[in-house]
């Protein structure tokens, strides 16, 4: 999904447009289908490897995000720290990692070690580059996340970012169960993704992915046997983006 991806003008009422629930049916179900389609991940990887391996490339061209978004997280990880059974320290692994911002700016400061799983080698390729100083990467994994499956008993948080829209629903609620099963006992799963305020699924037909309602996303969660133990809203973003939702999941 375009990470900087505006509200949709769907809703706009012009006379004349057919009804809204109509409209927002059909945009609905637009997205079900395009899920439905091989094209779906073949569509995303093919976009991806036209875009930058840059912060601004990931970013959709809002580079000037990320550190209001790495603020974010950081208070998110910090009052996860906090929880009764709080996860430990030792190993995370970060989901859709891109050029490996995430891992950089934020993951490795936490955890003993960090794996990165991305589709694009090119990305992972760049990660290297700008994580060489690090002793704390684990392994580079280059891995869509619907074939990923991680070891049981394995990470104290799984980080998935900006990337769950490139899943199809089913392959997301199979991707919630596999990181639930590797994770240690304490260990959480963070989502930060975007989702429509229009009650809508969203097409992005530049970058094939979808934007969910949090409604949608909180069901699949719970399809996929998990429950919420924080919700919260990205704040100090820029007017006219997406909502941003952090949230963290343990097992049932
Ligand atoms: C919007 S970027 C976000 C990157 C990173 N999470 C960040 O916040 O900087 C989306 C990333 O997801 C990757 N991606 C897309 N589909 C994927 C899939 N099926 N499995 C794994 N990674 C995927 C893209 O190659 C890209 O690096």
């Amino acid at each position: 999904m375009d990470v900087a991806g505006v509200v949709s003008a769907v809703s706009d009422t012009e006379a004349g447009v057919p009804d809204e629930s109509t409209v927002q049916d059909d945009i609905t179900t637009q997205a079900k289908e395009a899920q439905q389609h091989p094209a779906f991940y073949s569509d995303a990887t093919a976009y991806w490897s036209s875009v930058p391996a840059t912060v601004n490339g990931m970013l959709g061209g809002f580079a000037h995000i990320s550190a209001p978004d790495v603020s974010g997280s950081e208070r998110f990880l910090q009052s996860i720290f906090k929880m009764q059974g709080a996860p430990g320290h030792a190993r995370a692994v970060d989901c859709g990692a891109g050029i490996g911002r995430v891992t950089k700016l934020l993951l490795q400061k936490h955890f003993g070690k960090v794996d990165l799983v991305e589709q694009s080698q090119s990305f992972l390729d760049r990660a290297k580059e700008s994580l060489q100083n690090s002793n704390k990467v684990g392994s580079y994994l280059c891995l869509g996340l619907q074939h990923f499956s991680p070891e049981p008993n394995t990470y104290d948080v799984v980080w998935t970012q900006w990337v769950l829209g490139h899943l199809t629903d089913t392959d997301l609620e199979q991707f919630f169960r596999r990181m639930a099963s590797g994770l240690k006992p304490d260990g959480v799963i963070v989502v930060k993704e975007n989702v429509t305020s229009s009650g809508m699924v969203e097409l992005d037909e530049k970058d094939s992915s979808v934007t969910r309602p949090e409604s949608l996303l909180l069901k699949i969660i719970d399809d996929a046997q998990l429950k919420v133990l924080r919700n919260t809203k990205q704040t100090k973003f820029p007017e006219g983006l997406y909502d941003v939702k952090m949230l963290c999941l343990k097992p049932k």
